[in-house]
């Protein structure tokens, strides 16, 4: 009883604080402050030039955090539109003379933040359903009807077999299918590319984006871009880094890559168009940077299944009412237009806490001193003897009395 009766006195009665140990030690202080400014300079500067390879645009001089601590940020939200304009010719013994503008080779004509080219084909004329003979394969290559199954078709057939071997040529004959004759031949990619030219067509890309937070929208078309200068302009990273129209082999080229060895059997070019914006300054600095990369990865030494393709057809009915069709494997650069970025203003919240959890970063110091004055310096143990009180374990300390 009259123990609980002494842990509420001592509740009551008692204040306890703790001891601070002054060190009157030229070494120590200047150890102390030392690191007090390090992790300062951390804090307010260097957090991300320190510590990251991403190249930022130099912070302005009055900011206390590289990292823009003191600002809200947000997210870009952005739309796209594309334009593609150029004409070019070819002549070929299948095709003739023959016209190609924005209509034949931008397929399909408009998509979602993305653009295809067609650069290359491979066109199989006047198709009609009925029965031809399969183009050569290990599989299909036949001497007797004997190997061919009717009612059989592989992954890579062209139609169902009809169980007849029928000449494919003078020399080879083949299993004979239904399907839309005669079948297409794509064992060669033409080369150089048929459409070679698309290098120098020309790709109008429109952006606009949206920062939700700070209600602030722009576009990539900037207000001192008249028409004239949009008319004749193409992008150039030095000499014109805003003008939205690109040259498609300037796009390709900024990517790395040859635009003519590309066009032949096709591939994905990313646009990237980045908008980071400081909003605490002009907001005529807030200006997109544009980068090209290629997005499919092309080996050279594991040259499988490069590139891009599909086919589509167009349907007609000749006079009599039979359908025909034009098959076409087009072989093309997808663009897909990426745009990213964010941006930041000042805002009130961010700096407290940035600033709080600043100073409590900076009780990391205290730690760190204690550590080097305690364990490490010279005169350890004679700090020690004045930081720590040493106390014997209880009844030691009783018997230690009894003995004196
Ligand atoms: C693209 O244009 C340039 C200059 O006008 C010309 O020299 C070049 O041959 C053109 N490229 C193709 C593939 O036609």
């Amino acid at each position: 009883m009259a123990g609980c009766c002494s842990v509420l006195a001592a509740f009551l009665f008692e204040y306890d604080t703790p001891r601070i140990v002054l060190i009157r030690s030229r070494k120590v202080g200047l150890m102390n402050r030392a690191v007090q400014l390090l992790i300062l300079a951390y804090v307010i500067g260097c957090h991300r030039a320190c510590f990251t390879e991403v190249k930022m645009e130099p912070p302005p001089p009055w900011v206390f955090l590289w990292e823009k601590g003191y600002q809200e940020m947000d997210s870009v939200v952005s739309s796209v539109t594309t334009k593609a304009k150029g004409v070019t010719v070819t002549n070929t013994s299948k095709l003739g003379f023959r016209i190609w503008d924005v209509a034949d080779y931008v397929i399909p004509a408009q998509e979602e933040n993305s653009l295809f080219i067609m650069t290359n084909m491979i066109v199989t004329t006047n198709q009609t359903q009925g029965h031809c003979p399969e183009t050569p394969e290990e599989t299909n290559v036949c001497e007797s009807d004997a190997k061919c199954v009717a009612g059989s078709t592989g992954t890579h057939s062209n139609g169902v077999q009809t169980g007849k071997c029928v000449p494919f040529n003078g020399t080879v004959k083949t299993c004979e299918v239904a399907g839309w004759c005669p079948v297409e031949s794509d064992t060669l990619v033409p080369k150089p590319a048929c459409l070679k030219a698309a290098e120098n067509f020309t790709l109008l890309v429109k952006n606009n984006i949206w920062y939700p937070k700070f209600n602030f929208s722009k576009r990539n078309i900037l207000p001192n871009i008249t028409t004239t200068y949009l008319k004749s302009c193409i992008y150039d990273a030095v000499t014109d880094p805003f003008c939205p129209i690109f040259r498609l082999g300037k796009i390709v080229e900024d990517a790395g890559h040859s635009f003519q060895d590309m066009a032949v059997e096709g591939g994905i070019i990313g646009i990237q168009i980045r908008w980071d914006c400081n909003l605490d300054r002009a907001t005529s600095l807030c200006l997109p940077k544009y980068s090209f990369r290629r997005l499919d990865t092309r080996d050279t030494d594991h040259n499988v299944s490069p590139g891009y393709n599909f086919r589509f057809a167009k349907y007609y009915s000749d006079p009599a009412g039979t359908e025909h069709r034009t098959l076409i494997k087009a072989y093309g650069i997808r663009f897909d237009i990426i745009v990213f970025g964010k941006a930041g203003k000042f805002d009130i919240i961010p700096t407290m806490i940035n600033i709080g959890s600043g100073l409590a970063l900076l009780g990391v110091t205290t730690v760190l001193c204690d550590v080097i004055v305690l364990y490490c310096m010279k005169k350890k143990y004679y700090y020690r003897e004045k930081k720590y009180k040493y106390v014997e374990d209880y009844e030691q300390g009783i018997d230690s009395e009894m003995d004196r």
